[in-house]
């Protein structure tokens, strides 16, 4: 059989931005304006900056280190990167995680993501002019979604931009890592920037609209409560919109390190990419929803709304809301979904890369045929997230990969990491090729992560495990549809364990050759 060429990034900046992109995502302008209003604004930040010392960065260097160390084996998805790289059989059934949390996230993900494309349309359209009131934006989502009133089954336009968003995310992976991911970073993560940066002048220059100003929402993301630091809903909220948004613990970063060479640095880039993620989140996203939310409904209005929805309601609502209020509003509106869009696509394409470097590495399958296998069972997963979205498929898919699959995901990295790697070899593959010397004690952190994770499993099985298994506060009509979720996410998650199985199965039997050491 013919030995595979390795796929390989063609600059060092397209790498970054690349992982950049995975990181910047809807997470970032949504998710993150939503957990700060839920949480009470700076309450939520001292946690989030422990978060990020004591989690995220030991983490986003643990992710480039594995993967730069498993794509020199020859691999580049979880299974084989933890075969290889401990050199025990058993793990790459750990390593399953890195394949099944990534494509349950994406499922749902591309879903949101196509709202934003309908969105920045209908927004440039002027289909939301003359609406002042969050009660019409909300019949606007319903309707679009089909959620709202009687409808069942009728969200047509969100289907067709549905298709869209799959199929531009599609071609790009099907172009491969330099030809289409490194390519499309390279254009959008600059755009993307640029679009914030308007957008927050746009926003922090409010004047005479709503009932606050945006500097009294900057002070609601900023003023400093000591007072909820005890409550542990808080700092395990924070935990997960670190590993959400720097795209830790489901192996997407640590798929894109494994196309590295072997003595390209990942110290600095894995630092440049968790700051350049960090900006983006704080500084910008933090200027956008929360400030515009706050002028528009007012700090307790904010929190209230954040509270009630879903975390698109502060980005779907306020913004749409505000720029009508302001010349040119249709135009800033579009800017504000087309960056949601921006950030959607860059994060959703390095969600489907685990998946088809497992099928191509393990199965030996092209490209292209992984794509195919990978598109159809997108899509049929898709078909209940849509049709049952009225009955909170969605919010439970989210829930279980945010709280349960991100943090487990991240633990077994972390113990894999310090336990069977060991820490000695483990810091020489991390310092080999560095650009900045790290100081010793970021081992300490490796260690502290693994005991910092641990302990908020402890925290939410103690606190919130049974009323969640047990199904508690779900509406009477939605709990088949809520078991139903669960029963297809326990039903994927079997079917990558047997897919991993077969595969080595195969290679044994030698029906595939199995990737080898690549020579550079
Ligand atoms: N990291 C990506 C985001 O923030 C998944 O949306």
């Amino acid at each position: 059989m013919a030995q595979r060429r390795p796929e390989r990034w063609a600059t060092r900046i397209g790498v970054i931005l690349a992982v950049a992109g995975s990181a910047v995502g809807l997470g970032n302008f949504l998710r993150f304006p939503t957990q700060v209003a839920v949480y009470g604004g700076g309450a939520f930040m001292i946690p989030y900056f422990c978060a990020l010392l004591f989690l995220g960065l030991p983490l986003m260097w643990i992710e480039w280190t594995l993967g730069r160390y498993g794509g020199g084996l020859g691999r580049h998805s979880l299974p084989g990167i933890y075969h290889v790289v401990t050199g025990r059989r058993w793990a790459k059934y750990l390593g399953v995680l890195g394949i099944y949390i990534p494509f349950v996230i994406v499922v749902y993900y591309t879903y949101v993501e196509s709202w934003t494309l309908g969105y920045g349309v209908y927004s440039a359209l002027g289909k939301f002019s003359g609406f002042s009131t969050k009660e019409q934006m909300a019949h606007a989502l319903g309707s679009y979604l089909g959620t709202a009133g009687d409808a069942v089954w009728t969200p047509t336009l969100a289907v067709l931009f549905l298709a869209i968003t799959l199929a531009l995310n599609f071609l790009v992976v099907r172009r491969g890592i330099s030809g289409g991911i490194e390519k499309l970073s390279r254009f959008a993560m600059p755009l993307l920037f640029l679009m914030a940066v308007a957008l927050v002048v746009r926003v922090l220059t409010l004047r005479d609209v709503g009932v606050a100003t945006p500097a009294q929402g900057l002070d609601f993301l900023w003023r400093p409560d000591f007072s909820r630091l005890g409550d542990a809903r808080v700092w395990l909220a924070a935990a997960g919109q670190i590993f959400f948004t720097l795209s830790l613990g489901l192996g997407a970063i640590i798929t894109y390190a494994s196309y590295l060479r072997k003595d390209d640095d990942v110290a600095l880039a894995g630092l440049t990419s968790a700051s350049l993620n960090e900006f983006a989140e704080v500084i910008l996203g933090g200027s956008l929803a929360i400030p515009a939310a706050v002028v528009f409904f007012g700090t307790v209005g904010t929190m209230k709304l954040a509270e009630t929805g879903s975390s698109v309601q502060l980005g779907f609502f306020a913004m749409p809301l505000i720029f009508q209020q302001i010349p040119l509003g249709n135009f800033f509106g579009m800017l504000w979904f087309l960056l949601l869009f921006f950030a959607g696509i860059t994060s959703s394409v390095s969600l489907l890369q685990p998946l088809l470097a497992f099928f191509q590495d393990e199965f030996g399958w092209t490209r292209h045929r992984a794509t195919a296998v990978l598109l159809a069972m997108t899509v049929v997963c898709l078909v209940p997230v849509v049709g049952l979205m009225k009955f909170g498929f969605l919010d439970e898919m989210d829930f279980w990969s945010n709280n349960i699959l991100l943090p487990l995901g991240a633990l077994v990295e972390a113990l894999v990491f310090v336990g069977l790697i060991g820490m000695k070899r483990g810091w020489e593959e991390l310092t080999r090729g560095a650009q900045i010397r790290l100081p010793g004690a970021v081992r300490y952190l490796m260690y502290l992560s693994a005991v910092y994770l641990t302990a908020l499993f402890g925290v939410w099985i103690y606190q919130q495990a049974v009323p969640k298994l047990t199904l508690q506060g779900v509406a009477a009509e939605a709990r088949p549809y809520v078991l139903t979720c669960r029963v297809m996410l326990a039903a994927l998650l079997i079917l990558m364990l047997v897919k991993v199985r077969v595969a080595w199965q195969r290679q044994r039997a030698g029906y595939v050759t199995p990737p080898t050491p690549e020579s550079e």
